[in-house]
């Protein structure tokens, strides 16, 4: 993942109420909605992967997208509330890019996203799922953490920063034969 989150995630505001999985969808992400991510990669990566580079990016064979949408009866149909784009290739799936928007962050869904790819990765006879991730996103840290990522390499100072900071890449993998 080499776009680097906007901004911290939310601590958890509670600007709705608690999201019930029965109103949170998981689609199969087509070319046709690369619009809609590209929508969301831009609120929360900089920079953001545009429309036709997400379209490219679906087409591709190896990919495996999901997007979550979201039904609240005051916001009218289903909104689209996060992304994870993994590719697979051979016995090994990687993560591209993953983010679920505001005010729709820390109500689970990330971790929804997750499950659902780590089951459409092992049953396309990935044995393993990597990514990267920045040593300092604490929200997403946690989230891999709870999912059962660990930690098995590190790239140093990989992202830099516009204020001339950095951060090492952290590389995580789940063994997907331990996933049910
Ligand atoms: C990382 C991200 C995808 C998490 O999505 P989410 O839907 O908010 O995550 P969930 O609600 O499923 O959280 C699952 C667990 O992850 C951890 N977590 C998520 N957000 C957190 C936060 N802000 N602070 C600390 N822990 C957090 C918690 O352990 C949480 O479980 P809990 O709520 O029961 O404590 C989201 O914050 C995001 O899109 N961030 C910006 C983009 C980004 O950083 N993408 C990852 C790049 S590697």
């Amino acid at each position: 993942m080499t776009s680097k989150p906007k901004r911290e995630a939310s601590g958890g505001a509670n600007e709705y109420p608690p999201i019930d999985v029965r109103y949170v969808s998981l689609l199969w992400a087509e070319p046709a909605m690369a619009g809609e991510i590209a929508s969301m990669h831009k609120m929360l990566f900089d920079p953001a992967w545009d429309e036709e580079e997400l379209r490219k990016m679906l087409v591709d064979p190896c990919a495996s997208a999901l997007i979550a949408k979201v039904r609240l009866r005051h916001i009218g149909p289903p909104a689209p509330a996060g992304f994870v784009i993994a590719r697979i290739v051979a016995d090994e799936a990687e993560i591209l890019s993953i983010g679920v928007i505001q005010p729709f962050q820390r109500r689970g869904i990330g971790e929804f996203l997750i499950d659902g790819l780590l089951r459409a990765a092992k049953s396309a006879g990935a044995r393993s799922l990597f990514l990267e991730v920045a040593d300092d996103n604490v929200a997403a840290k946690q989230l891999y953490d709870a999912t059962g990522f660990k930690q098995v390499g590190c790239r140093k100072d990989y992202y830099k920063r516009r204020d001339g900071t950095s951060a090492d890449a952290l590389t995580l993998s789940v063994d997907l034969s331990k996933v049910s």
